[in-house]
């Protein structure tokens, strides 16, 4: 079972993912936690490059490194733990790509064919989407550590979680919002009643 965690930054997902990694392995279940851009040797390489605040970088090139970065983390360690009957749980996946390169004015379209390509079309099974106002992950992040892309400030934040709400109203079927207002516990507990169904569904 494969799923993914979006948001913008700051919106709580990452401490889902543990959270429901946590309650699976609770019961028994083998969890790769992994997370984009990265995973792999070469993709922390690239996350690197495409997280150091001194660069500048095209945004054709941010897009193609994402891209990149992508593929050979389906290959070496999303595909292998699937065939292996493991669950998968991704910090970020395609749908990022499509938020954050979108919202530099980049074709959706193209972006789409990108990730297509990229993951041989694999795609989660459930994507959760913790939706905070912009305002809200833009505070949060607001504290001087903030990387590259993080520095884009409000508006570009704003951009990107419309694009993710666009995203979720395609895809009503894949991506589950949630109001990442809600205390984290609560989030939790809505993530697992969801998740449930897939245990008993094996
Ligand atoms: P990260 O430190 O993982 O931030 P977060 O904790 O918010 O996930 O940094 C990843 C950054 O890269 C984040 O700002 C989103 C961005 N990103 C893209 O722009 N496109 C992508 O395809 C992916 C995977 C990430």
């Amino acid at each position: 079972m494969f799923f993914s965690f979006e948001g913008i930054d700051g919106s709580g997902k990452t401490t889902q993912l543990k959270q429901l990694t946590a309650r699976l392995e609770e019961t028994g279940l083998s969890v790769v936690a992994t997370r984009e851009p990265g995973g792999t040797r070469l993709a922390e390489a690239i996350r690197g490059l495409l997280l150091e605040k001194s660069d500048s970088v095209e945004a054709r090139a941010e897009l193609l490194l994402f891209g990149a970065s992508r593929a050979q983390h389906v290959a070496q360690i999303i595909k292998p733990a699937l065939k292996a009957s493991q669950w998968v749980l991704s910090d970020r996946f395609a749908d990022s790509s499509e938020a954050y390169q979108g919202a530099l004015g980049l074709d959706r379209e193209f972006i789409r064919a990108m990730n297509a390509f990229a993951t041989g079309e694999l795609q989660p099974k459930r994507t959760f989407f913790l939706d905070v106002a912009p305002e809200v992950g833009f505070e949060r992040r607001r504290d001087g550590t903030e990387d590259r892309i993080e520095a884009r400030g409000l508006e570009f934040l704003t951009s990107v979680r419309a694009r993710y709400l666009e995203i979720a109203r395609r895809e009503p079927e894949r991506v589950v919002v949630l109001d990442g207002a809600f205390p984290p516990d609560q989030l939790a507990t809505m993530i697992w009643e969801d998740v449930e169904a897939f245990l008993v569904g094996g």
